[in-house]
């Protein structure tokens, strides 16, 4: 038999409402919400290390500029959720333990290098248009605080796809080198973005929880085929060939059919061992150690303002 709490929970998720920080929920849910969000944030905050690595080198100072916005962006993301599990009762020490100690998960994509400029814009295009696709359905989630982060979140990253495309349709128009600089950066990445949105739906464990509790809106899948459908014309446009020999129009389904993706390439990378798993880890501890000090005088003012203001 169901607790009085537990049925009146079932019901505002079957009513499409809204859950907040303090009304009662099943501790599986609490758990869910705060592994998704945890690994969203530290995606958001180890995101920055791939692109962080072309500041120095944009090749212009409207670049530089735009890169450096975005970057910073990204690091607010992590911010907002951050807090979003705190509500949950996480706190973001225990959270950024788990990212430094290597236990907590963030995004596949990020444990790639950035070999050339052209990165920068494909990452633009590509990583955030496939973030945008999977963060879109988030700002319905049933978990009122990570929804309504999303909004922002959302609005920001579309900034960031379109610079990322504009920064290749310019290099596009340039000279051959700059076209086979992009034409190399979409033939690293592309299958990489595809396996952003997680396993396939059959091998996904948490998906049908994750649906049922309006958490997850869209499967790992849809999403995916929604981002290839997109991403087509937008190649065109580019004149960019996206690296598949399997894609094309499947006119009786109305969608594009696509190649096998990788999936044991996938895990490897998820378990640590990609090619820069070690490395982003490894800036992020030193980050966090060389800001040691930063906290410590933080926590050290507020003590004293505090001890003054209790006098
Ligand atoms: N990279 C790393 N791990 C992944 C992954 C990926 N691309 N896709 C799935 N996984 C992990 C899951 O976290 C889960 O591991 P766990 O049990 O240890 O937590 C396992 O693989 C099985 O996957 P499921 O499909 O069952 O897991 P979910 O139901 O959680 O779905 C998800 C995976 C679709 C990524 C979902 O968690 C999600 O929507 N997360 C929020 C969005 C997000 O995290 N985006 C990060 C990249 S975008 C970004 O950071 C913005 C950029 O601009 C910087």
């Amino acid at each position: 038999p169901q607790s009085e709490q537990e049925a009146a929970f079932e019901a505002r998720i079957d009513a499409d409402g809204r859950i907040e920080p303090q009304d009662w929920m099943p501790e599986a849910y609490r758990k869910t919400l705060v592994r998704q969000i945890s690994q969203h944030a530290h995606s958001e905050v180890v995101g920055m290390l791939p692109e962080g690595n072309w500041i120095s080198r944009a090749p212009s100072l409207k670049r530089k500029a735009i890169l450096i916005a975005k970057v910073q962006d990204e690091g607010g993301h992590g911010l907002y959720l951050y807090s979003a599990a705190e509500t949950l009762g996480t706190g973001r020490d225990e959270m950024i333990a788990g990212l430094l100690s290597g236990r907590a998960k963030y995004s596949s994509i990020f444990n790639y290098p950035t070999l050339n400029w052209a990165d920068v814009g494909v990452i633009g295009w590509l990583v955030d248009g496939a973030a945008i696709m999977n963060q879109i359905p988030l700002c319905r989630c049933s978990y009122g605080p990570y929804a309504r982060a999303m909004i922002r979140v959302c609005k920001e990253e579309s900034f960031h796809q379109r610079q990322g495309y504009e920064a290749l349709l310019v290099m596009m128009k340039g000279t051959e080198a700059q076209r086979r600089m992009v034409q190399d950066a979409v033939d690293r990445l592309w299958w990489k973005c595809l396996a952003m949105f997680g396993p396939p739906d059959a091998d996904s464990p948490h998906s049908a929880q994750g649906m049922r509790w309006g958490i997850k809106r869209v499967s790992n899948d849809e999403l995916r085929q929604k981002f290839i459908d997109a991403t087509v014309p937008q190649a065109k446009v580019l004149g960019v060939t996206l690296p598949d020999p399997d894609l094309k129009w499947n006119e009786a389904r109305g969608h594009h059919d696509y190649g096998q993706i990788d999936w044991q390439e996938f895990w490897n990378t998820v378990e640590g061992n990609g090619p820069c798993n070690k490395e982003r880890l490894a800036t992020r501890v030193k980050a966090h150690e060389d800001g040691r000090w930063v906290r410590e005088a933080a926590l050290a003012h507020a003590r004293k303002q505090q001890a003054r203001a209790s006098k």
